[in-house]
């Protein structure tokens, strides 16, 4: 079955949408995997975004993900990782569709409130980063839970 990573970044812990969040993927179907609050270092911010490492907003995006605790998800589901992105809607919020995340709860691209996986594969990736060996990443003395 396949797997995304959500992520409730910064603004959408502190403007207390985790609910709002969690409610929307548990309303269409998906499964719940793991989930933990996490404060993300920077090393790791930059590894998530590496990508976008040549854009002039890099540093701003990685002050953002980095000023306060997130929620990391992994959920499961047939079709997941384009559900979810459909569900999230359009980077920019002034563009994103009434009825999604971004579109509903946002204004501001740089205070966008949800990351979702772009493919199946950095899905895996993103969620097998944050399960590594690293102290952080454990819970109640259990692990994130890894796919397969
Ligand atoms: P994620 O799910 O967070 O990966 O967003 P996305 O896939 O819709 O967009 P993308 O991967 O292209 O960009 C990652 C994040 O960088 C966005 O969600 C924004 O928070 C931020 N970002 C992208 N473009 C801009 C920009 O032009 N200005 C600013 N300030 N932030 C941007
Ligand atoms: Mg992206």
């Amino acid at each position: 079955v396949e797997e995304t990573y959500i992520m409730i970044k910064p603004d959408g812990v502190q403007r207390g949408l985790v609910g709002e969040v969690i409610s929307r993927f548990e309303k269409k179907g998906f499964k719940l995997t793991g989930l933990k609050l996490f404060h993300c270092p920077k090393d790791l911010a930059e590894e998530h975004y590496k990508d976008l490492k040549s854009k002039s907003f890099f540093p701003k995006l990685i002050d953002y993900i980095t000023s306060g605790p997130v929620v990391c998800m992994g959920w499961e589901g047939i079709g997941v990782v384009a559900s979810a992105r459909k569900l999230i809607g359009a980077t920019n919020p002034l563009q994103a569709e009434p009825g999604t995340i971004r579109g509903d709860l946002a204004v501001q691209t740089g205070r966008n409130v949800v990351h979702g996986s772009d493919s199946p594969e950095n899905g895996k990736r993103e969620i097998g980063k944050l399960s590594g060996s690293r102290k952080e990443n454990y819970v109640n003395g259990h692990q994130f839970k890894h796919p397969g």
